[in-house]
C-alpha cells in the first residue's frame, strides 16, 4: 500500500505514455517487498531545469531518463559514472542528498542480457548493428569488455565517428563495415556474436530485418534489442540458421534491473520482471 513513507521513483521524458518502465519497476518492488513506487512525468524539454530542481525538492529516490533529456540531463548532475560520462548519455539518476549521480544502464543491460544466456564476451568476434544511441552505449560497453567490435550502420559516418570517440575515450579499437549484404555476410562468418541495435524489425514494421538466415551460421549467438514483438524476423532468421538467440526483453529487463540496483542497493527479482514485460506485450 502506498503511505506516507513509500519512496518515489519516477520517469522523466517526453512523451512517456508508453513506456513500459513503470509496470516492470513497480512489479520488481512488489516482488521483494519494497515500499517504492515508479511513476512517469512528462517533463517538456524546455521544463528539464525545474523537474531537476523538483526531484530535489521533493526527495525523490532516483529517475529513469528518456528522450528527449538524456543528454541534456549531463549539465544538472553533481557527478557521473565514468562509463556514462564516455557514452554521453544518461539513463538513470541516483539522489544522493540534493547531489544527483547520473549512470547509463543500457550497455550494461546488453551484457547482462548475453550473460544471463551464458554468452561469453571477452575475446569474442561482435558485430554490432547501428550506432544510435543503444548502439553507442553498448559498443563503449563492449570494447571496456574486451570484445573485438565490429559496428555496421546505415549512415557510414556515425560508425566512423564513434570508433573515432571509441579510440579517443577509451584508446580501445573498433572496425566498421558497410552495411551492404556482401560486407556482412563475409563479416559474419567470423563472429561470435551479432547485436542489431537498431530499429529494424519494431511493429509495426514487423516484416524487416537486416540479416536473413543465409547470412548466419549455427555458431552464431543473436541478441535483438527491439522487444516489439519478442520474436522479431531477425531472431526468426537466425533460428532457420540454426543460432542461439537472445530477445529483446532481456535487455530490457537487465537495464531495468540495473537501474533497480542503483537506486535500491538491491539485486533485482529479474524473473518478475520479465514475466511482467511478457504480460504487457503479449508473447
Ligand atoms: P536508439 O536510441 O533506440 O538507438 P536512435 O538513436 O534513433 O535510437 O538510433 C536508431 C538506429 O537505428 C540508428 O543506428 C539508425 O541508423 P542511422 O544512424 O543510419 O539512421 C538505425 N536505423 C533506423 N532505421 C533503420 C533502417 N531502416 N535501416 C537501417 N538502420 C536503421
Amino acid at each position: 500500500m502506498i503511505s506516507g513513507k513509500t519512496e518515489v521513483v519516477s520517469l522523466i521524458g517526453d512523451p512517456v505514455e508508453h513506456s513500459f518502465s513503470p509496470m516492470i519497476q513497480n512489479a520488481a518492488f512488489k516482488e521483494i517487498g519494497l515500499d517504492y513506487v515508479y511513476v512517469a512525468f512528462r517533463v517538456k524539454k524546455e521544463a528539464l531545469p525545474g523537474a531537476i530542481e523538483g526531484i530535489k525538492s521533493l526527495e525523490l529516490k532516483g529517475i529513469n531518463i528518456t528522450m528527449p533529456h538524456k543528454s541534456k540531463i549531463i549539465d544538472h548532475l553533481d557527478k557521473i559514472d565514468p562509463s556514462a560520462k564516455k557514452i554521453g548519455a544518461v539513463n538513470t539518476v541516483k539522489r544522493e542528498g540534493r547531489n544527483l549521480i547520473g549512470f547509463n544502464t543500457d550497455g550494461r543491460g546488453a551484457i547482462g542480457a548475453l550473460k544471463s544466456k551464458n554468452v561469453e564476451i571477452e575475446g569474442r568476434n561482435i558485430l554490432l548493428l547501428g550506432a544510435g544511441g543503444a548502439g553507442r552505449a553498448i559498443a563503449f560497453t563492449l570494447v571496456e569488455k574486451n570484445a573485438n567490435l565490429t559496428i555496421s550502420n546505415r549512415h557510414l559516418s556515425k560508425a566512423k565517428n564513434l570508433i573515432t570517440e571509441i579510440k579517443e575515450k577509451t584508446g580501445e579499437k573498433a572496425e566498421q563495415i558497410p552495411q551492404k549484404k556482401e560486407d556482412i555476410t563475409k563479416k559474419i562468418r567470423n563472429c561470435d556474436i551479432l547485436i542489431n541495435s537498431t530499429s529494424v524489425g519494431m511493429a509495426p514494421e514487423r516484416g524487416k530485418t537486416l540479416i536473413e538466415s543465409d547470412m548466419m551460421h549455427s555458431n552464431l549467438k543473436v541478441m535483438d534489442i527491439v522487444y516489439n514483438p519478442i520474436k522479431t524476423l531477425l531472431l526468426k532468421e537466425a533460428e532457420k540458421a540454426g543460432a542461439k538467440t537472445i530477445d529483446g526483453l532481456e535487455m530490457l529487463v537487465h537495464q531495468g534491473a540495473e537501474s533497480f540496483r542503483i537506486w535500491t542497493g538491491k539485486k533485482a527479482p529479474v524473473e518478475a520482471m520479465k514475466n511482467t514485460a511478457k504480460k504487457i506485450i503479449g508473447g
